[in-house]
């Protein structure tokens, strides 16, 4: 079953019109949000970033918190979706196609679920750089993904896990990941402005990295200083904390997942609903 503007339909009788905006412009923002053990992983935090995100484009939610609260909920209870994600798209909606905003159209809401078999964390990961070529509002949740696309795909027929973007020296973030470095026992991530996603999974790692004392500066890091560092990890709502051995052909400190990383990923997967770790 899948939501479509409110409503719980099978997914044989949805459809999607072609003059909808999403399809024709990626006219609209979206989120995947992380179901563990039959509940949301911190989904105030998606439902005010979606929000954000489409008020950054001039979107209305046509729903409000409770109601959001209330289909996905409904949605993941009747696919009986213990582990998994939902991934969820609001769209401008449908008019005949022109650039600007119609006078008079509808929010068109998708919604579905995605069950995983395991809720294992993705083994150590090999990751290469790559030149952020995206728009400079990378901090809006937007449909036009086809900067990470490219990358990602670029990243996967060289062999490797994901795609670190760079603007210029500095690295901004991966293909569909946040990027943190740790040096001399510090995390560094870039700071969340228009050149990142926010991550809901980073701010929980940054979270959990306060309380176990671990100092950390939200700041601009080199390519050169992430090759020179102890370690290197990816964060994202499918991929959680997920160490990077190699970049570029470069091996990151030891090779292998590093101490501060293993604590940031044990501190992480104890904020997961009903965990029994
Ligand atoms: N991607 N940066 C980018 C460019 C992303 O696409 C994502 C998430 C993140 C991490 O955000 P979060 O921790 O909230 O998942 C950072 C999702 C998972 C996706 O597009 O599939």
């Amino acid at each position: 079953m899948i939501l479509l503007n409110g409503e719980i339909i099978s997914k044989e009788n949805a459809s999607i019109n072609i003059e909808d905006r999403g399809y024709q412009f990626g006219d609209g923002v979206y989120e995947v949000i992380r179901i563990y053990n039959g509940s949301f992983f911190e989904l105030d935090g998606h439902f005010d970033r979606l929000k954000r995100s489409a008020s950054e484009i001039h979107i209305e939610l046509p729903f409000d918190r409770t109601t959001f609260h209330t289909k996905v909920n409904e949605l993941r209870s009747v696919n009986h979706v213990e582990n998994g994600h939902l991934y969820m798209q609001v769209s401008r909606g449908v008019a005949p196609r022109n650039h600007p905003f119609p006078a008079k159209s509808e929010p068109v809401v998708v919604g579905y679920t995605t069950e995983y078999a395991t809720n294992e964390t993705p083994a150590p990961g090999r990751a290469m750089f790559t030149e952020d070529i995206r728009w400079l509002r990378c901090d809006i949740k937007s449909l036009n993904l086809l900067g990470n696309v490219l990358a990602k795909e670029e990243s996967k027929k060289q062999g490797y896990d994901e795609a670190i973007f760079h603007r210029g020296e500095t690295v901004t973030e991966g293909s569909s990941t946040n990027v943190f470095i740790v040096k001399d026992q510090t995390l560094y991530t870039h700071p969340a402005n228009h050149y990142i996603l926010d991550g809901i999974t980073r701010r929980a790692i940054l979270d959990v990295a306060k309380d176990a004392g671990i100092p950390i500066k939200e700041n601009p890091f080199t390519k050169t200083q992430l090759l020179e560092s102890d370690e290197v990890f990816i964060s994202s709502t499918t991929q959680e904390v997920r160490p990077i051995i190699e970049v570029s052909g470069n091996t990151i400190g030891t090779g292998r997942m590093g101490d501060v990383t293993a604590i940031l990923q044990k501190a992480f997967k104890k904020r997961i609903p009903n965990s029994e770790q």
